[in-house]
């Protein structure tokens, strides 16, 4: 049996300064050994554990898609100790990564449905590979409609803008980015991302809306996506808790009978509302 505490060595092919205050960075990893790319199969939604050696590991979701398996990319917010050393690396440094771990998106039952993902600040990662994977030619008729909504404070503060760009010019997916303030010269619109998902008001008719981000926003959007008609089955949540072995061990970030790292850290409102014995947010 493998020894899931033993990360793959992984080097840093590229590094994307994403944001104008320059506190994200997303980091393109590509592996050491070649053997180990065929050993880290995941879903969007799933997250690895990267460590800089000497200095220690976190959790970050892949902000990759799958249907690009020779790299990996992290998204990372520098706030500590873990992030700070991530960040003060250069191209070609190599750093350790666990996983996949966590559940990640339930790709089986979105099939079919008429998807709504909402997102804002780093959380909008995963919700990034999600939309690569559904955007991908092999993938997206397994999908109906695609609605992204994506917000941050300013223009400068958006994350992939190279993405965001070229999904705004297809036409089989529907993407309303928003910011709190305008500034640059954007010409898109203001307003709170709850704001903005209850004007683009989308139907719950066969549909899942899945909600990632920063806490406040998350519990602002719970009673929109309510109002609009979406019940607690059709609202997903991926939750960002602290964590340690990531693999359901160290007890870390239990909640209710559950561990976020194994048992999410994708759950439903339902769900959350039944480990919790009341509305989680
Ligand atoms: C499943 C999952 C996915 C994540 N995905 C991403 C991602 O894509 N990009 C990203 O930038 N971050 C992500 N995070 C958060 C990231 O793991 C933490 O920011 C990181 O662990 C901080 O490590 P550090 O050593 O730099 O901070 P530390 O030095 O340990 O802490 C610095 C400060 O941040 C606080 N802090 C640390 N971790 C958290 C946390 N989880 N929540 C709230 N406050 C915290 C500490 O209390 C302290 O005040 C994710 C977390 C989880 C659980
Ligand atoms: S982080 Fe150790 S049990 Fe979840």
């Amino acid at each position: 049996m493998e020894n899931p505490y033993i990360p793959f060595p992984m080097k840093i092919e590229e590094i994307v300064l994403e944001t104008d205050d320059r506190k994200i960075k997303t980091f393109v990893l590509g592996f050491v050994r070649e053997e180990d790319r065929g050993r880290f199969v995941y879903v969007p939604g799933q997250f690895g554990e990267v460590s800089v050696f000497g200095k220690g590991e976190a959790p970050f979701g892949m902000a990759s898609t799958p249907t690009r398996p020779e790299y990996l990319e992290f998204s990372v917010s520098t706030i500590g100790v873990v992030t700070g050393a991530l960040h003060s690396l250069e191209k070609g440094a190599v750093v350790g990564v666990r996983g996949p771990l966590g559940n990640g998106y339930p790709i089986e039952a979105l099939k079919g449905k008429n998807l709504v993902l909402i997102g804002g600040g780093f959380g909008f990662s995963t919700l990034r590979s999600l939309t690569n994977y559904i955007l991908h030619d092999g993938n997206r008729a397994a999908f109906g409609d695609l609605t992204v909504v994506y917000g941050a404070r300013q223009p400068g503060l958006l994350l992939y803008k190279e993405d965001l760009a070229a999904w705004q010019k297809r036409s089989d997916l529907a993407v309303h980015l928003t910011v709190d303030q305008a500034a640059n010269g954007w010409q898109g619109r203001v307003g709170l991302v709850p704001n903005v998902a209850r004007d683009v008001a989308p139907s719950p008719e066969n549909a899942v809306v899945i909600i990632c981000g920063p806490p406040i926003m998350m519990k602002f959007t719970l009673p929109v996506v309510r109002d609009l008609g979406f019940s607690d089955e059709q609202i997903l949540f991926s939750l960002e808790m602290r964590m340690k072995c990531g693999i359901g061990k160290c007890g870390r970030c239990n909640m209710g009978s559950k561990y976020v790292c194994n048992d999410g850290p994708v759950f439903s409102q339902s769900e959350l509302a039944r480990l919790t014995g009341e509305a989680h947010f």
